[in-house]
């Protein structure tokens, strides 16, 4: 049984592909199956194997010797080098995070919180006194975008810029005048890799001239060993925010208004004992895990659950079984907001586990709190079924109506 009700249990013989919308959108039973029947699953057309299970996801993400990310080559995103420091293994990586994590701790990213909170209220003033409105496109995007800003210093001003080009990157094809045209598409994201790096091109020249205390002026002055980091480094730095921080945050927040409105139980608790919600994002994080699967490259031969893996195969860690698997969690298949031990992996675990999550959380609370407060009754529009894209869960169109 899954906990959810706008999910049904749908038997099938063949266990079907988790990256269809269909399975993105009620993934659960699909995962069950995975864990229980075939923990490494290799998929159908790709033959890439799909790891399942909590045990051997935490295996693989505790081993970048054999599982690596150095995928610059594989993945490439309209970048010119690899990204930093998600593409790089360690020891290298492990160098970039001792820079960049204290500058990402909760205590700072508490710091952003009152700027958030009005930001978020802006956008609820936008459209509060209607009686619906599109959660996706008219809160859960420009949201984590604001608080993008807020870390940069940068104006308010730049939020539809942002928008821009965060969206030429990851998603060019909706875009393009043809999205099914590759050339196109590919078209598209390249020129919008060159604007990103132009665009932080620019701010480095800002904040050179005026010695600011934002992120880009932390990135230009801060030292390790005695050594600064280089303007590419601090571009490539900059160019994974977008990538890593802004959908991310997006995906969750909508799945999460989206279970929360189809299942009116878990929202009046929310609603009525606010305190309950710090608990009630991770229960969440885990139930609906946004980044359902990550990749890495195989780098000597092994067995995982007895299945032989081969040197420079790729293989897919599928988070969201993870998290549901019953060897790590009690009452696996419930949505408890009063879980003792949640030990889930929707931030992923060892040495690139996220290096937002504290900023993601805060966004998170923030973000449900001010919704709440000030919207506590809504369900999705009638005869609407949002639809989720896979890989990253995110839902384009999230009609909401209240009264
Ligand atoms: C709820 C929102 C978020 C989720 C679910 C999430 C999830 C993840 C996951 C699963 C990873 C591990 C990837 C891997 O091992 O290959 C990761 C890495 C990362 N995330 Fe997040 N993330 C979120 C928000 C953010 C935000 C707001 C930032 C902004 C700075 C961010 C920056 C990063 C970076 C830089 C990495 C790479 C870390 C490294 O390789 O050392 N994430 N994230």
């Amino acid at each position: 049984m899954v906990s959810d009700d706008s999910c049904s249990d749908s038997p099938q013989d063949e266990i079907p592909n988790f990256f269809s919308p269909e399975v993105a959108g009620c993934p659960h039973a699909t995962y069950r199956r995975m864990i229980d029947e075939i923990p490494v699953l290799r998929m159908s057309g790709t033959n890439v194997p799909v790891i399942s299970r909590y045990e051997d996801v935490m295996f693989c993400l505790r081993n970048p010797a054999i599982f690596s990310s150095d995928m610059a080559e594989q993945m490439s995103l309209g970048t010119d080098r690899p990204m930093i420091p998600q593409q790089i293994d360690p020891p290298a990586q492990t160098r970039y995070r001792k820079i960049l994590d204290p500058r990402f701790s909760r205590k700072r990213m508490i710091e952003f919180e009152p700027a958030l909170r009005a930001s978020a209220n802006q956008l609820l003033d936008s459209f509060s006194g209607d009686n619906g409105c599109d959660f996706s496109q008219q809160y859960a995007v420009p949201l984590p975008c604001q608080a993008f800003l807020h870390l940069f210093g940068l104006p308010v001003s730049d939020l539809s810029l942002l928008i821009e080009l965060k969206d030429g990157i990851i998603r060019p094809q909706v875009q393009a005048k043809n999205p099914l045209d590759e050339t196109e598409v590919g078209a598209i994201r390249a020129s919008t890799g060159k604007r990103i790096y132009a665009y932080f091109e620019d701010l480095i020249k800002d904040s050179k001239k005026s010695s600011r205390d934002d992120l880009m002026g932390y990135l230009l002055n801060v030292e390790l060993d005695g050594e600064k980091l280089s303007h590419n480094e601090i571009l490539d730095i900059s160019f994974l925010f977008i990538l890593a921080g802004l959908d991310t945050v997006t995906a969750t927040i909508s799945c999460c208004i989206a279970y929360l409105a189809a299942n009116s139980n878990h929202r009046e608790k929310i609603a009525q004992s606010p305190e309950t919600l710090e608990a009630a994002i991770e229960e969440l994080l885990r139930w609906e895990t946004p980044v359902a699967v990550i990749p890495r490259l195989v780098k000597q031969d092994i067995e995982i659950a007895d299945i032989p893996i081969k040197k420079d195969e790729m293989v897919m860690l599928l988070l969201g079984a993870a998290n549901i698997d019953p060897a790590e969690f009690e009452g696996a298949d419930e949505v408890r907001f009063d879980r003792s031990r949640n030990r889930h992996i929707a931030f992923g675990a060892g040495a690139h586990r996220c290096l937002g999550s504290h900023l993601a959380r805060m966004e998170l609370r923030v973000g449900l709190e001010e919704w709440h407060r000030r919207i506590p009754n809504y369900r999705i529009r009638d005869a609407e079924v949002p639809v989720y894209s896979p890989g990253i869960r995110d839902i384009q169109f999230l009609p909401l109506v209240w009264s």
